[in-house]
């Protein structure tokens, strides 16, 4: 029975996507059967994985109009025991063409429905707003994982991060849960990156993971490579990093 976590945050570039990509990789080295699932028009998930965004053949996005079979878009094996559910700018106008058809938050979790069960876990990418794209994820998701930026800005936002995570419990899935908050981009010789886990950490009654993503930039330089870091420089810190991270979010899991 697959696990979906969305990986949401609606302030860009705090690390969703180098989160997703590389989370997912460290979990399928460790055996499991992983989905990823890209649900930013920016494609850059399935950058990650090293796939052309501009040469698909099929996306998320003709799954969620219903004019293909799910497993017509998926793409097999983009990193050993993983496979993709790829995006690119097609699925911008997502937003727009839903207008009007009913129950529109749960087309990407009836879409999941028909595949959860052969993965252990499922990641979704989301895109750095709270739209339909994000509110469809957090719909079919069972947690939401939330990378934080060690940045002055870093509560900016949240509160209404999680206060769309308490209305779609609320209103559209009543077993959504905060899966934790992980710090990105740590950089040890500033004390501000500090003072924002501190900070964060006294505003924040939620889980927080202990592995702290530093800044690293072999992270940086992987998606262009298309490689996920485990590939790309297996022995970097940010290569060490994801594979704690990934540690600790299987510790957490009930299966
Ligand atoms: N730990 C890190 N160390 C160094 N660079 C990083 C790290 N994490 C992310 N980056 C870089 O920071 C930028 C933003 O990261 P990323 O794309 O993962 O954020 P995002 O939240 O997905 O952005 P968006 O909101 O646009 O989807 C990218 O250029 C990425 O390579
Ligand atoms: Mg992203």
């Amino acid at each position: 029975m697959g696990r979906i976590i969305a990986v949401a945050n609606q302030k860009g570039g705090v690390g969703k996507t180098t989160t997703s990509v590389n989370l997912a990789a460290c979990l399928a080295e460790k055996g499991f059967k992983i989905l990823a699932v890209d649900m930013d028009p920016q494609g850059h998930l399935t950058i990650g994985f090293g796939i052309n965004k501009d040469e698909l053949e099929y996306t998320i996005h003709d799954v969620m109009l219903d004019e293909i079979n799910v497993g017509q878009a998926l793409l097999i094996d983009v990193f050993p025991g993983l496979n993709l559910l790829p995006a690119n700018k097609f699925l911008a106008g997502a937003e727009v063409e839903f207008i009007g058809k009913q129950d529109t938050q749960f087309i990407l979790k009836n879409i999941l429905s028909k595949i959860k069960n052969r993965y252990d876990y499922v990641i979704i990418d989301c895109p750095p707003a709270l739209g339909m794209l994000t509110i469809n994820s957090m719909t079919a998701a069972d947690t939401v994982l939330v990378p934080i930026q060690c940045e002055f800005f870093a509560l900016d936002g949240l509160s209404q991060l999680i206060h769309t995570i308490e209305l779609i419990q609320q209103k559209l899935n009543k077993n959504l849960k905060l899966e934790g908050v992980v710090f990105t981009m740590y950089d040890s010789r500033t004390n501000l990156s500090l003072q924002v886990v501190e900070n964060v950490k006294d505003n924040l009654n939620q889980n927080v993971y202990k592995t702290i993503i530093p800044r690293n930039v072999r992270l940086a330089e992987a998606p262009s490579h298309g490689m996920p870091i485990i590939t790309y420089d297996s022995k970097s810190t940010g290569a060490e990093s994801y594979r704690l991270l990934a540690d600790e979010v299987i510790a957490n899991t009930n299966f």
